[in-house]
């Protein structure tokens, strides 16, 4: 069995604690990151894992960056869709870009990654697709239109190819972390970030580890009678029905 894992956004934050903690269970890893060289580079020189740069907001470039993880690795058996992007705004004042920006790299990027990988997972009847999603496309968050409409494309994404994968023996599961303490959620103003916590009955933010732990466990061979799950860890803040 194939123990390649690739992970998009896997160079930084909760990316970054994927791709170690699957290196450290054992997988050949390959981390996928957009642009910022000097945090892939350091994060190569710190971990060993090997990193590959490319957009997964174009289809073209996921093709060809799979195929060259797997001329350098061998074929992927596990794909961890976590790259994403937020470009927050109220409605009334969310650019086209905006909208289309988050769409491109939270959805469209899912479909990129995870569409030229699935037949090679049907053919050897093993695979596992794990996409991180969001609590707030669970819920919905004011100023996040696009990124809620993007989240919760991944769930709806997740359950209806879970039920084509299954007999293929691919799982297919998201993850809907809630607020973890990563740049991405460091960026928003003290204050906001402080009411924020107030919202989380732990009354922490989590940590990247708590996420890739349930990466860990979906990846694995032991998991193969969960599919098409939402696992939800947000600390308590959010129960979805
Ligand atoms: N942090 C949270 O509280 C939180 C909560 C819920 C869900 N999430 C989700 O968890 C995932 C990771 O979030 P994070 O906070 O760890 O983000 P982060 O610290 O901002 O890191 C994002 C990673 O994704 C990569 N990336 C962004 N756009 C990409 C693209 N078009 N193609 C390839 N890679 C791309 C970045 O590459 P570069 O380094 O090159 O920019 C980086 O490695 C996201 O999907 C996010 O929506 C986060």
């Amino acid at each position: 069995m194939s123990k390649v894992a690739l992970v998009t956004g896997g160079t930084r934050g909760i990316g970054a604690a994927i791709s170690m903690a699957l290196k450290n269970a054992g997988y050949s890893v390959a981390a996928n990151y957009a642009g910022n060289d000097e945090a892939a580079q350091k994060f190569k020189a710190e971990t060993g894992i090997p990193v590959y740069r490319w957009s997964v907001a174009d289809y073209d470039a996921c093709e060809a960056g799979i195929r060259q993880v797997e001329a350098d690795l061998g074929p992927v058996a596990v794909l961890v869709n976590n790259a994403g992007i937020t470009r927050d705004s109220m409605f009334h004042k969310m650019t086209r870009d905006q909208w289309r920006e988050v769409i491109d790299t939270n959805l469209h990027g899912v479909f990129n990654m995870t569409h030229p990988l699935w037949s090679g997972m049907r053919d050897r009847k093993f695979g596992r697709v794990v996409t991180i999603s969001s609590i707030n496309g669970q819920k919905g968050q004011a100023g996040q239109a696009n990124y809620s409409a993007s989240k919760a494309g991944d769930i709806g994404f997740t359950k209806a190819l879970a039920q084509e994968g299954a007999r293929a023996g691919i799982t297919v599961n998201v993850i809907c972390p809630g607020y973890i303490g990563t740049d991405m959620v460091m960026a928003v103003p003290e204050k906001v970030r402080e009411s924020i916590i107030a919202q989380i009955p732990v009354g922490r933010l989590g940590e990247p580890e708590e996420i890739a732990r349930c990466v860990v466990f979906l990846a694995s061979e032991d998991s193969g009678f969960i599919t098409g799950a939402t696992i939800t860890a947000n600390g308590g803040q959010y129960f979805a029905g």
